[in-house]
């Protein structure tokens, strides 16, 4: 395919301008895509600020990406032209690696990483490994599958791996595009749900997302309250500061567990007392495998979860990214490319 399509690349950090690139041919065991929906994640800011390690300048940001395959490189025969896939974060491992050779791959050292490594879906076009692809169920539209492929694959892996047992009290700490999924998921899931955001602005949302129970942790004591529920067995924490995490751990029953997903600027502190008198433990969990992308996207399906998103097109992305990080989304941003 000659000519040339359009896509919004941080030019120097803190810029997103939309530019016209030269079309490429995917490459032998590479697709490309027609991408119809690209959703906005918070990570995506280590991309525009140039803080990713890693990361060169200029780089088409997006990671939550769903379109057509429309050219297959040689070798590729698992997927077929006009199909609709996805493709995450992390979107192909080297297989090389000690992670990968004990089957670890979403911690594989040496991965391909969306807006990262490669340039991603802030853009009419793509070109992903075909390892790294995901298949998007009929069921689904390509805005609301295009969230589920990172803020939603973080919150259902790190829930259902876990070891939880329905009944079992859970907080989704963080209502944003992560905690609005994760909250979804915990309900469905079984669970006894607390979300718990800031202000009294969310309540109703986050109750009519599933949660059994709101939180203000700007004026209740959230550790207390957890106790008097009898304490939380998790806590996902999917905020995007290090001060509001430390304190959960107080909220945690014995053995419970705090699972870290956002990633904040600053330091987590931590009070050794709760961890140590009582066994808990604070860990973190990183995305996960295209194939479980594909499990996050069966489970959707499943249980009829889908992501509350705004809409804007892919030449207003600038003002979309502004909105995430204003926290003023409710909840995900998607650009709609084409659909
Ligand atoms: N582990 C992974 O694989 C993975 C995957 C995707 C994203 N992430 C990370 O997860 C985090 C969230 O991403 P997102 O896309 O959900 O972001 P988002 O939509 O911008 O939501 C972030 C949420 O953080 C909460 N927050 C912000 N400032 C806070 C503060 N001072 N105290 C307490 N909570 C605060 C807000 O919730 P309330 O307003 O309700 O308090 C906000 O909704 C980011 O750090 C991102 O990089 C990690
Ligand atoms: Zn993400
Ligand atoms: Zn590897």
């Amino acid at each position: 395919m000659n000519g040339t399509y359009k896509a919004v690349e941080v030019s120097a950090p803190g810029v997103l301008r939309v530019v016209e690139r030269q079309v490429s041919e995917p490459r032998a065991g590479q697709v490309r895509i027609r991408v119809e929906a690209c959703g906005i994640c918070h990570t995506d800011a280590a991309t525009v600020t140039a803080t990713y390690p890693g990361l060169a300048l200029p780089r088409v940001p997006g990671h939550e990406v769903v379109g057509r395959i429309d050219a297959l490189g040689s070798g590729v025969s698992r997927w077929k032209i006009g199909q609709r896939v996805g493709v995450g974060l992390i979107a192909g491992e080297d297989g090389m690696c000690e992670s990968c050779r004990r089957g670890d791959i979403v911690n594989c050292q040496n991965p391909v990483t969306s807006g990262v490594t490669v340039d991603g879906g802030y853009a009419e076009l793509m070109i992903a490994e075909a390892r790294g692809i995901a298949s998007i169920p009929d069921e689904l539209t390509s805005v609301d599958a295009a969230p589920l492929l990172c803020a939603g694959i973080t919150t259902y892996n790190a829930l259902r791996n876990a070891g939880l047992r329905s009944g079992d009290l859970v907080a989704v700490q963080g209502i944003g595009g992560l905690g609005h999924l994760g909250v979804q998921f915990a309900r469905n899931m079984g669970l006894r749900t607390v979300a718990i955001g800031r202000g009294r602005e969310k309540e109703k949302l986050a109750k009519d997302l599933g949660a059994h129970v709101y939180i203000d942790a700007a004026t209740e004591n959230t550790a207390d309250l957890l106790q008097r529920m009898g304490g939380a067995r998790a806590i996902l924490a999917t905020g995007t500061s290090g001060d509001a995490m430390g304190p959960l751990v107080s909220g945690l029953a014995p053995r419970g567990k705090l699972i870290v997903v956002g990633v904040p600027q600053d330091q987590i502190q931590l009070n050794a007392f709760p961890l140590v008198f009582g066994g808990r433990s604070i860990y973190g969990s990183l995305t996960g495998t295209p194939i479980e992308g594909e499990d996050t996207l069966g489970f959707s399906v499943l249980e009829n979860i889908r992501p509350m998103v705004e809409t804007l097109p892919l030449e207003q992305a600038a003002d979309a990214y502004a909105r995430m990080m204003q926290g003023k989304a409710r909840f995900r941003m998607v650009l709609r490319i084409a659909e």
